[in-house]
């Protein structure tokens, strides 16, 4: 079945669907972050034009060896698939301006490469294949570009030379610029389910330094293009990093204490994390997050209604290094038998005790443990009102007794709970999952 618009890239029955942000983003809780370009040669993060200060034609020497002859997107999103992700959201073009796609607008992409031709249709077609939902990262900032004005995040800000010529970059060219390379993007690949644009710096203060020339909506223009894509992809969700709201938030490399607000009333939000810190490919960073902090992460997550993009940032080869893939892995061996506690599930209004998260998904509700208690768990409010508790993982029977706050403690006897609580009784040896996890039917 090709897609609306002859591109050959079937049609995701689901995409452009008319349930709002809210069941979307409930249904798909759990996604993949892929962070991939010339900085991946770099090996130094994604940031390592920034850091280094490179002049332009330095940085554009990393075309010559951009060959990444072991990509596989159906290997990606297998593997996105298995770890329980439901969808997958791809840099198109990140600071360093680098397009993966063939634009009409610049020559500065895949097609300058030895690698040569399109990556974006094949990662989205392969992701189609899988049932898998897309999402498009696209930098606002733009480092190569030359009408992109110099400021205090730019690679050539200490450069006086560039820095005194800057009066010659026309912010309305690279804004013009901008909007055509996300209508291309918006028009060529079918039905796009999420737009992730990055970021806005007016008044931002970067590693303690505050940064000059930052920039903001009037200079991406982005009230027209944010119309424009609406226009373009009526059922897509846009971030908040336009210097707009956007659909839903996006807190980067922290998990919320409470679920985001504004003005009071709860957001739709996605929090972005990484495995060791770094978006794009960090050779020799091994800051990785254990298996049961990255489950931990998004269960926290579901729990408080958000969402969890989860990155990798793939080889220059075009492949997830091996402690990436032990990661997916051991996230989708917990996820093979748990998916139903994240996906479409969210938060709860009982209050979960100490260590512990709740998710809830209708008459379900999911008692998370991150801690092993010895033999009980009280959970207040709960007596009564439920029918049946067991394990996840092996929907083995949990038993439990309603609280008796009279009962008084004697020797082996523990004295009653409050009123209301339903106290479950625990085997002394966990289920031997990353976490555990307590599926609680309650009564009708
Ligand atoms: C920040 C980083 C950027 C990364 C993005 C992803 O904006 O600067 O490199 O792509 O977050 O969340």
């Amino acid at each position: 079945m090709s897609g609306p618009d002859g591109s050959g890239i079937p049609a995701d029955p689901a995409a452009g669907s008319a349930a709002g942000p809210a069941e979307v983003l409930r249904e798909r809780r759990f996604g993949l972050f892929v962070h991939w370009g010339l900085y991946s040669i770099a090996a130094r993060t994604e940031w390592m034009w920034h850091r280094e200060r490179q002049s332009i034609a330095e940085y554009e020497r990393y075309l010559k060896f951009f060959d990444p002859d072991l990509f596989d997107p159906d290997q990606w999103v297998e593997r996105a698939d298995a770890a329980g992700m439901r969808y997958l959201v791809i840099t198109t073009k990140h600071h360093d301006g680098f397009c993966l796609w063939d634009s009409a607008l610049t020559d500065y992409s895949v097609t300058a490469t030895p690698w040569g031709r399109d990556l974006i249709g094949p990662i989205i077609q392969a992701a189609r294949r899988r049932g898998m939902r897309i999402g498009l990262y696209h930098s606002l900032i733009d480092w190569h570009h030359p009408d992109f004005p110099i400021d205090g995040l730019h690679p050539l800000r200490d450069d006086a030379e560039a820095v005194g010529a800057n009066h010659h970059r026309d912010i309305t060219r690279y804004r013009t610029y901008l909007h055509g390379q996300v209508r291309e993007l918006l028009t060529r690949y079918g039905a796009i389910d999420e737009l992730w644009f990055d970021f806005s710096y007016q008044g931002h203060v970067h590693e303690g330094t505050p940064v000059w020339g930052g920039k903001g909506p009037e200079d991406w223009g982005s009230a027209e293009l944010v119309a424009m894509v609406r226009a373009l992809q009526p059922g897509i969700l846009i971030n908040d990093r336009t210097g707009l709201a956007g659909d839903f938030v996006t807190p980067e490399q922290y998990q919320p204490s409470e679920p985001p607000t504004r003005d009071g009333r709860p957001v739709h939000w996605e929090a972005c994390q990484t495995l060791n810190g770094s978006w794009g490919y960090d050779r020799d960073n091994h800051d990785d997050k254990s298996l049961g902090m990255l489950i931990r992460m998004l269960i926290d997550t579901v729990s408080k209604d958000g969402n969890l993009l989860l990155n990798v940032g793939p080889t220059a080869r075009g492949e997830f290094d091996a402690r990436s893939t032990a990661a997916l892995d051991g996230i989708g061996q917990w996820m093979r038998v748990h998916q139903r506690s994240i996906h479409g599930a969210g938060r709860s209004d009982f209050q979960p005790p100490p260590d512990c998260r709740y998710t809830q998904r209708g008459d379900r509700l999911y008692l998370h443990l991150f801690a092993w208690p010895f033999e009980t768990v009280h959970l207040p409010g709960l007596a009564g009102k439920v029918e049946h508790a067991q394990f996840l993982n092996d929907a083995s029977e949990v038993r439990w007794e309603d609280a008796d706050p009279d009962r008084e403690a004697y020797a082996t006897t523990a004295s009653g709970q409050p009123i209301g609580t339903l106290t479950l009784e625990l085997p002394v040896r966990q289920p031997e999952v990353a976490v555990p996890v307590i599926e609680l039917f309650l009564r009708s």
